[in-house]
């Protein structure tokens, strides 16, 4: 429930009270929330995403590094192992043809280069493989004139081929190096064919990156070297990466997921290398950093969660606090006021009753046969009227303050402005207008609402003002009369040309008993008499004034 009016507060306070405090409490939580956590929440967001960026990046960047290390390292040891074998065929000592032993024996120091060498074999112009020298000696003598690898050499420039990983004759899968020469024009060719598990360890071994794996794969997309966990030998990849740029880094959809990979292509096959986050990396590094943001998010928050329900307490508590103690004042203050008013009717009301004691004094002493004064009527008139003006004052003194203490009810008709002033102008002053050198303009506005009042007390206030106005000129003046309807308000403006206040003056002509006028002639009530009117109307009093020149006094009344 939603309490709009703070609940009237003398001592403790009521449901209504508890309700008024609670939604209070309610809103200064949700303010402290939108204040304080709506912007964490959104530094938590923005973080989070900011550090997966920054970290997917970083990743992308050393995996990256890796292929093309990885690649490096690779094109190395292939051009490498064709150094070797164009040594051997270079070598000026190097027999024609060569015998099988001696073919063995390069075998041999071939291998203490590196255990990949499977075997070795010579081949003349006609493709035919004259000597051979390793595990299969059935390849002897046969025919490679129709093999890709060997019209492939004869086709290039280069001296050198490396071909993919295939089964040959052996059906066993291993690639060949194959150089060519030259030698008195006779065309021939020393080749040796590899085993590709042996390079995959030498790569793994210097490799030491076990959350990365690596693979080969070649032109077409068939593996060249790859782990069992991704897939097999001469196997289609689920990855072909682009030829240009030479490297680079991709996105590519594995088993419905959207993952990224590294590639570089080789500079002496035609191999592409990729390296991909292992399932392992992926797995626990997000979901412990996502597991600790989370943890330190919630405890953070419920960190100020706490905060603020406290402050918001607090806050209500001070509010309940400040309320009472400025209810108390009020209460105070309203007890001052009474007291000063008790005191300023005493000292009005003993003014009139001690000049009634001392007239009847007075009267009893001429009465009185002891003196034998022969008193007659007209003796005792001027003290008699003495005693009846102040009998006078005190009731006027009375009737006055009824309004401070009376509640009655007050009656509201729809009544028309300019028509009210009319009557009081009219009715109440034309006495005072005869007898003095006032004039009174009247500048009335058109089309004024009705006003929906207490007729009989606007009235009296208008009297009173008009009354004050009438005192304030000594000699000739002039009293303006302004109506007007203006921002849906109705103004009664009533400016004079007498002798206007002091800005002390002003400050303290509300204040009851308040006045400037000789002793007996105001009793400084008129104008608190007429700001309990006017408020009670729902209505307020605007005062200008400046000393020597006059004074506005404008009565202002929300319109309909
Ligand atoms: N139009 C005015 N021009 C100058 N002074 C004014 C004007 N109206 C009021 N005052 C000052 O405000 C004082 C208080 O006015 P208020 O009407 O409350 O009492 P009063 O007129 O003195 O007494 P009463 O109204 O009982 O006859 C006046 O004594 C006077 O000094
Ligand atoms: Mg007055």
């Amino acid at each position: 429930m939603k309490v709009d009016k703070k609940p009237d507060f003398s001592g403790d306070f009521d449901r209504l009270g508890r309700e008024y405090y609670k939604d209070m409490q309610r809103r200064n939580i949700i303010r402290l929330l939108l204040t304080y956590l709506a912007p964490l929440v959104i530094l938590i967001i923005f973080f989070n995403i900011e550090y997966d960026a920054l970290l997917d990046e970083g990743k992308r960047l050393h995996l990256k590094s890796v292929a093309e290390n990885q690649a490096k390292t690779l094109d190395l040891y292939l051009s490498e192992r064709i150094k070797n074998l164009s040594n051997l065929i270079d070598n000026p000592k190097f027999q024609l043809p060569p015998q099988s032993e001696t073919l063995a024996a390069y075998l041999g120091n071939l291998r203490m280069n590196s255990d990949a060498f499977i075997d070795i074999g010579f081949f003349d112009s006609s493709g035919v493989q004259t000597t051979y020298a390793g595990p299969f000696p059935s390849l002897e003598r046969k025919n490679y004139s129709n093999e890709e690898w060997f019209t492939g050499l004869q086709e290039i420039q280069e001296r050198f081929i490396i071909t993919d990983i295939y089964l040959g004759f052996r059906q066993k899968p291993h690639f060949t190096i194959a150089v060519s020469r030259i030698i008195n024009d006779q065309y021939m060719v020393l080749r040796a064919t590899l085993e590709p598990s042996r390079i995959y360890e030498y790569l793994s071994s210097i490799e030491g990156e076990s959350d990365i794996n690596i693979s080969i794969v070649n032109s077409a997309g068939l593996y060249q070297l790859v782990t069992s966990n991704l897939g097999t030998l001469l196997q289609e990849s689920s990855i072909l990466p682009p030829r240009s740029p030479r490297i680079g880094i991709e996105k590519a959809e594995i088993a419905g997921e959207d993952i990224f990979f590294a590639y570089s292509w080789l500079k002496q096959a035609d191999w592409a290398l990729i390296a991909l986050w292992s399932e392992k990396n992926k797995e626990g590094l997000f979901s412990r950093f996502r597991l600790q943001i989370f943890l330190i998010s919630v405890a953070t928050m419920l960190g100020i969660l706490i905060v603020i329900i406290y402050r918001a307490r607090k806050l209500v508590m001070l509010q309940i606090e400040s309320d009472q103690a400025k209810a108390q004042l009020e209460h105070a203050v309203r007890l001052a006021s009474i007291g000063e008013l008790a005191a300023g009717i005493a000292h009005e009301i003993n003014n009139p009753l001690a000049v009634i004691s001392e007239e009847a004094g007075l009267m009893k002493d001429l009465m009185d046969p002891q003196f034998m004064t022969e008193t007659t009527f007209d003796d005792l008139r001027p003290h008699l009227d003495s005693i009846h003006d102040a009998v006078f004052r005190c009731r006027d003194i009375t009737g006055k303050l009824l309004f401070f203490v009376r509640k009655t009810d007050v009656s509201r008709k729809p009544c028309n402005v300019n028509a009210l002033m009319d009557g009081v102008v009219d009715g109440f002053l034309g006495h005072e207008m005869a007898v003095s050198n006032v004039k009174i303009v009247k500048d009335y506005g058109l089309e004024i609402p009705e006003l929906t009042t207490d007729i009989h007390r606007l009235q009296q206030v208008v009297l009173n003002i008009m009354n004050n106005a009438f005192d304030a000129i000594s000699n000739t003046g002039q009293i303006s009369i302004k109506t007007s309807f203006e921002n849906n308000e109705i103004r009664i403006a009533i400016s004079d040309t007498g002798k206007g206040m002091s800005p002390e003056q002003m400050n303290k002509i509300f204040h009851p008993f308040y006045t400037t006028k000789a002793v007996g002639k105001g009793t400084g009530l008129g104008l608190s008499v007429s700001y309990g009117i006017v408020k009670s109307l729902g209505g307020k009093i605007l005062v200008e004034s400046s000393l020597g020149k006059g004074s506005i006094f404008t009565l202002v009344f929300p319109g309909e």
